[in-house]
């Protein structure tokens, strides 16, 4: 019995190769880099999708794939919105996903959150939905569709590096949940909102804002050491560290880093960040001496994001805005080559009187 699946094969995937103890993320064959630079969120997306999505994708007809369907998303904003718009955030991005049809295509089911993400801030503010402009990357026009006015192209640059940044990282737990539900033929919108649920959770993607939150009780410099024994002794756990598969530096979190640097003066609480970020990991390796934990990359999400403009309650959304073309490539590619996925349980509770 292995509770947690840790190191089970359960599929054989051509998306992203992840080695965690060689700080290795490959996307069909490119390195992180190479992709963030050169890809982009919808060159990356293109690449994914390729063969899956249809044949001869590239960054151009995903982006004007995508831009299509953030038409059709807005359009569809009268169907859920008034419903949603008096919930947390997090559970009315759950009805935004839930009202995309089953018969809907990739971009379609992905295109769905920057609408819906962006529609749902501006109500809570009491501000209309902007429409989209398709003509614009979902970086850039999310940022759009959030304020009014076109971003900055710094902004932009940023955002889009982070969503390439996480738009796969292999079987993460998310990924499987939408494998699983691809498995039994369910649709591809509900592999999306499976995927979207198993994200939510704080082991997995809804750690960023708990960053934001632990460097805001630290408050400054002299009081990093005395709050992170106090958790640690409390049997907390540090948000922004940590990783099943990472146990060396995840390239991710300073593909990251770097590109909250390029923000320049607009990168906001890098240093003290910085600073935590050590004094957190000398105090994980005093508590846990053999076990390998690592700076995550939520970590620097959550100051990317916050630098961003975003607030910590759209951290996990945005996530699952990046991740969605992951989840819909492992969908695909499980639905053409995979089988039914359904494992076993060791059943460990009382017998019949008979038995
Ligand atoms: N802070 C304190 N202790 C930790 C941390 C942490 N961040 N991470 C692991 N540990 C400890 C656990 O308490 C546990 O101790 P124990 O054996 O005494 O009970 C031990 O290390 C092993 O922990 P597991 O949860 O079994 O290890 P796993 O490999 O499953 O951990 C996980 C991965 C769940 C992400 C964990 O590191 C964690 O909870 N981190 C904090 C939350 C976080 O940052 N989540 C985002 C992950 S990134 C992502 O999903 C995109």
């Amino acid at each position: 019995m292995n509770s947690g699946l840790e190191g089970v094969i359960a599929a054989e995937t051509v998306l992203t190769h992840v080695d965690g103890a060689r700080g290795i993320w490959w996307l069909r064959g490119h390195g992180l880099a190479e992709v963030i630079a050169e890809h982009g969120y919808e060159g990356a997306t293109a690449l994914l999708w390729q063969g899956f999505a249809g044949e001869g994708l590239d960054r151009a007809r995903i982006q004007s794939a995508f831009g299509a369907g953030r038409v059709a998303a807005f359009a569809r904003l009268p169907l859920w919105l008034d419903a949603a718009r008096r919930l947390p955030l997090a559970e009315a991005v759950r009805l935004a996903l839930a009202a995309v049809a089953d018969e809907s295509a990739p971009a379609g089911i992905a295109a769905a959150l920057p609408v819906g993400i962006a529609a749902l801030l501006r109500s809570r503010a009491g501000d209309p939905p902007v429409a989209p402009d398709p003509t614009l990357t979902t970086a850039a026009d999310f940022l759009r569709m959030l304020s009014g006015d076109r971003p900055a192209p710094a902004s932009a640059a940023a955002l889009d590096a982070y969503l390439t940044t996480v738009i796969d990282n292999g079987l993460a737990a998310s990924t499987f949940a939408a494998r699983v539900i691809a498995s039994t033929r369910a649709s591809l919108a509900a592999a999306v909102l499976g995927g979207y649920c198993a994200l939510t959770g704080p082991l997995h993607g809804g750690a960023p804002g708990p960053v934001l939150d632990m460097l805001d009780e630290i408050g400054d410099a002299a009081g990093i050491d005395a709050w992170l024994e106090q958790k640690l002794a409390e049997g907390e756990r540090l948000m922004g560290f940590g990783h099943r598969v990472w146990r060396g530096r995840d390239p991710r979190a300073d593909a990251l880093k770097a590109a909250l640097e390029r923000l320049g003066p607009d990168r906001g609480r890098i240093g003290f960040a910085e600073a935590v970020e050590r004094r957190a990991l000398a105090a994980l390796q005093r508590k846990k001496p053999g076990r390998p934990i690592e700076t995550n990359v939520e970590f620097y999400t959550a100051l990317l994001l916050e630098a961003v403009g975003l607030p910590r309650d759209a951290f996990t959304p945005v996530f699952a805005l990046a991740r969605s073309a992951g989840w819909l490539a492992h969908a695909l590619e499980q639905q053409k080559t995979g089988r039914l996925i359904r494992p076993a349980a060791a059943y460990i509770g009382p017998k019949p009187q008979a038995a």
